[in-house]
């Protein structure tokens, strides 16, 4: 059965970015097996035991730290694309760091070394539109969307998330809003996801303590939140534009 919003000749095809662990993971998992390609992006090789099919053909080994590897990048991908009449149903902007210093403490406004802030900003923020601008051909032909991944420490002081990760996913929700003002007179919607605490590598020791405030009393899975990744790229939501859906639980509340 074809669980997707599209036509069973035209298989829909999104590229993810940080797809090796945690929330990218899992939305590999389920695009899937809704029937999508996903051509995955991370710094690391395909490993044999993603249990997907295609798997290492549909995978682009970039840094995106480096505007050097992400430029190389982006024709390889649209390479790829060509398989599918040059047609991107969705960009998934997921991949992010979250540095702390040697001791493992947050890095704040004013002990962030500016070539650390300098890298979040290249993998946060700029990869996003640079990936976005250099695939709009394609995500135009499919009538496609992007999501971009931000974060409840892009709208509060979190006690973990350093301060270059904090402004770049600021930055990142600004940049969505635009986005969704520029590609939206093109057919493509652009809409952002802001995790709270989710059960992932990237929480810092501690987080128990401010699961205790959260009103549902627990992180959110990294299923959850590739869930609303989902919906946001697919037919339920063909009028939603310049959003950010938050997934946490009600911790701001
Ligand atoms: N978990 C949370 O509670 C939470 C909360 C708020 C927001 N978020 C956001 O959600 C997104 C995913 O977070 P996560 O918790 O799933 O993170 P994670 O488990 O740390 O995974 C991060 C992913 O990003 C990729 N990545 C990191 N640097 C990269 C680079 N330079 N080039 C290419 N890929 C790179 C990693 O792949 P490789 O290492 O294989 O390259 C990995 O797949 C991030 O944007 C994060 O800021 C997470």
């Amino acid at each position: 059965m074809n669980s997707t919003p599209f036509k069973t000749d035209e298989r829909p095809t999104i590229v993810l970015t940080g797809a090796s662990r945690g929330i990218g993971h899992a939305t590999v998992k389920k695009f899937s097996s809704a029937g999508y390609r996903v051509i995955t992006c991370s710094r690391q090789p395909f490993s044999d035991k993603c249990p997907w099919p295609s798997g290492p053909e549909d995978h682009i080994e970039v840094d995106l730290g480096s505007p050097e590897s992400l430029n190389a990048a982006i024709p390889l991908i649209k390479e790829r694309l060509k398989a599918n009449d040059s047609k991107l149903h969705a960009l998934v902007n997921n991949a992010g760091i979250s540095p702390k210093d040697s001791d493992g403490q947050r890095l704040d406004s004013r002990n962030t070394p500016m070539d650390t802030w300098q890298t979040v900003f290249q993998v946060n923020f700029f990869a996003p539109i640079i990936l976005a601008r250099g695939l709009f051909d394609e995500l135009k032909a499919a009538q496609g969307a992007v999501v971009n991944v931000t974060s409840i420490a892009g709208s509060r002081v979190h006690p973990f998330a350093g301060t270059a990760y904090a402004t770049s996913k600021a930055a990142l929700a600004a940049l969505t809003r635009e986005m969704a003002a520029d590609f939206g007179p093109h057919g493509i919607r652009v809409n952002a996801i802001a995790p709270g605490e989710i059960d992932t590598s990237i929480l810092s020791p501690g987080t128990e303590k401010i699961v205790e405030t959260i009103p549902l009393r627990r992180l959110g899975a990294t299923k959850e939140v590739a869930e609303t990744i989902y919906f946001l790229c697919s037919a339920p939501s063909t009028y939603v534009n310049g959003a950010e859906i938050h997934i946490n639980g009600g911790q701001h509340v």
